[in-house]
């Protein structure tokens, strides 16, 4: 039988003796992207202050751990183009050189969804709403310069973002009531169009749902059918201690791959904090008294619990190594637990725990858990 322990010991004693000659955890703790099996990227989302260097915390984690990275924000529409005639490019160039400067595999996040779309692109200057030629000429105009500013640069987009319902069925956003059903399609044909080297995904949650996978792979077949580039869906993974079970990450990870695209995980992270239905509802009491109740560690996550949450990034990452054939990235939403967006979400003001670093940029047991399914799956596909 194979010893299981001796990454741990080994691991172990290089920190004993890295902290004796005055080295940091950080230089000596081996890096994610390393361990990956052959062909899997290892990617984090970065907020605007990290791709400027400015998270001093962030930045050797980053540039250690990971070979590919993604926009959580400044590529989306509201912020890269705020008003029809404007686009604000200088943060994503600063993105898009510092994955250069890395050599990372850069995502583009996102070119179509119904959030963070500013009310002004479905209207005219009167305010009434505006008919689909005129909308099909501004999603063009605004993918063709978005993705064509980074024709080469940028490796791959989120071309759609949430289009499902849970049932599968289109979601019935502005996008889909004026263009009608073929919207998706035409996103893709236009970012095609602006890059043609560039890989195309469709983004979704809970795609762990038999239902709303289904509705992701009809539009991947769709998008075929017209002889469209999609190379990949998406699967967000913004997961629970307890949901979903490993074995529906793993239907789902065999069942895109059947589908002749690639599976992306693609804004990774473990929620340690209750919800309920008092999360979302109109009334501000019960929305504070689910604060306050829930807000279970606001000083430090028990020792027990880290425990939890190892094993749980443990089981997680067996799933994606069985199926590395066919998943080609675990991007991670987020750095260390302090910029976490879990923070402020589905409340804000709440102290969560769902990545591999703490608040001050120390490797969680989490971390270590993820490190060593990694490496134990390179044991056994070089054996
Ligand atoms: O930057 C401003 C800051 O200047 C201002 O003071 C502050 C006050 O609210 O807001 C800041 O902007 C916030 C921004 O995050 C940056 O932190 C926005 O209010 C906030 O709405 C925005 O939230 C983002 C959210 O998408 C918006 O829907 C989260 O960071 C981001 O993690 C989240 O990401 C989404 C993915 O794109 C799609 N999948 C789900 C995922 C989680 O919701």
């Amino acid at each position: 039988m194979r010893n299981r322990t001796w990454p741990a010991l080994l691991l172990g004693c290089a920190l004993a003796s890295a902290a004796a000659i005055g080295m940091s955890d950080a230089d000596v703790l081996p890096a994610l992207k390393a361990l990956a099996p052959r062909g899997l990227l290892i990617g984090v989302a970065l907020s605007q202050a990290q791709s400027d260097g400015k998270d001093a915390v962030a930045l050797p984690i980053v540039t250690r751990h990971f070979n590919s990275i993604t926009a959580e924000n400044i590529l989306k529409w509201e912020n890269v183009h705020p008003e029809t005639d404007r686009f604000v490019f200088e943060p994503a160039d600063r993105f898009v050189d510092f994955g250069g400067k890395h050599d990372m595999f850069i995502v583009g996040h996102t070119l179509l969804w119904h959030q963070q779309t500013p009310a002004s692109v479905f209207t005219g200057p009167d305010g009434s709403p505006i008919g689909r030629e005129a909308l099909l000429a501004r999603l063009r105009t605004h993918i063709q310069t978005v993705v064509g500013r980074y024709r080469g640069r940028v490796h791959g987009w989120d071309v759609v973002n949430e289009a499902l319902e849970e049932d599968g069925t289109l979601r019935n956003s502005k996008w889909r009531q004026i263009l009608g059903e073929d919207y998706i399609a035409k996103a893709f044909e236009f970012a095609h169009q602006a890059d043609p080297d560039a890989e195309l995904y469709y983004n979704d949650f809970n795609l762990t749902k038999a239902a709303k996978r289904a509705g992701a792979l009809r539009i991947v077949r769709q998008l075929k059918a017209r002889g469209l580039r999609v190379d990949g869906v998406g699967d967000q993974g913004h997961w629970l201690l307890a949901w979903p079970a490993p074995e529906d990450i793993d239907s789902m990870l065999a069942e895109i791959g059947a589908a002749g695209v690639k599976a992306h995980i693609t804004e990774l992270d473990v929620d340690v904090l209750p919800r309920d239905e008092r999360m979302y509802g109109a009334d501000l009491d019960a929305r504070k008294a689910f604060r306050a109740e829930t807000n279970l560690y606001p000083d430090a996550l028990p020792a027990g619990k880290h425990q939890e949450l190892a094993a749980r990034y443990a089981d997680i990452f067996k799933v994606f190594v069985a199926h590395s054939r066919s998943v080609a990235r675990v991007t991670f939403w987020g750095v260390t637990d302090r910029t976490s967006w879990l923070n402020n979400f589905p409340i804000p003001g709440r102290v969560n725990y769902p990545l591999l670093w703490d608040r001050a940029g120390q490797p969680k047991p989490a971390f270590h858990a993820v490190a060593r399914v990694l490496e134990e799956s390179r044991r056994d596909t070089a054996e």
